[in-house]
């Protein structure tokens, strides 16, 4: 079973044991830091002085390029996994107040930010999502959410793994993911503007199509 509440009991954690350590290695950090950034800089510009979220934020690395890189004023985050926000909560406490945790569902993040008062509608500069909405089995409630906190021009970044690479055998063995309902680039691109996300060119794919990364802008027109 995988949902996107934390399973029961607390034995057995959101990813595998493979994928945590795999996102807790340097070469994640590596990869993050010195091509997904530059990639995703490249396709939607910083974000200077602005107010960002990040939706499954794992250990917080992502958290520290969102600032440092991307130049934010400060990040409300979340992860579903308490051990995640745990690991965030070390790596961040540098940042002081900049920077917000929340243990929740990027489905929900009004409930998730509520402790702090944040999370409503049209109160972000930017939403960045580092590989994490391929995790959730409601994907479309996820874009849903980050396009209901974004302010109209504010951007939506995204670096995600699509049904391509998710029905490769090595992910299949390696990984425990959900695999009903996954997204081709396709299907990704074409949800974005049912939630009045704009996405136009600033998109592309990697490694034969199994990643997606792209920078879409709320739209001032609202949802359609
Ligand atoms: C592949 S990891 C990516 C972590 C980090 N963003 C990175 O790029 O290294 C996916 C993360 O999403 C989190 N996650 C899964 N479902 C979630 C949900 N519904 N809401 C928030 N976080 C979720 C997991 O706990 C995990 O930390």
């Amino acid at each position: 079973m995988y949902d996107d509440q934390p399973r029961a009991g607390g034995a057995t954690m959101l990813m595998n044991r493979v994928e945590t350590a795999l996102v807790n290695s340097p070469p994640r950090r590596w990869l993050q830091r010195f091509y997904e950034v530059r990639l995703l800089t490249a396709l939607g510009a910083r974000t200077p002085g602005a107010r960002a979220v990040e939706i499954g934020c794992g250990p917080g690395f992502g958290t520290t390029l969102i600032l440092d890189k991307f130049g934010a004023a400060s990040v409300d985050a979340v992860d579903l996994d308490p051990a995640m926000i745990n690991r965030a909560e070390r790596r961040l406490r540098r940042y002081g107040d900049s920077v917000r945790l929340a243990q929740g569902s990027a489905t929900n993040l009004d409930a998730a930010f509520h402790a702090f008062g944040g999370g409503a509608d049209a109160s972000y500069d930017a939403v960045f999502d580092f590989a994490i909405i391929h995790h959730i089995p409601n994907w479309r409630d996820a874009l849903a959410e980050a396009a209901r906190v974004l302010k109209p021009g504010g951007r939506f970044f995204f670096d995600e793994v699509t049904a391509t690479a998710l029905m490769r055998t090595s992910y299949r063995v390696l990984f425990d993911q959900p695999s009903e309902d996954r997204f081709t680039t396709g299907e990704f691109l074409a949800e974005l503007p049912r939630h009045g996300l704009d996405i136009g060119e600033r998109w592309t794919t990697r490694v034969g199509g199994d990643y997606l990364v792209g920078v879409a802008f709320r739209s001032d027109r609202g949802r359609p």
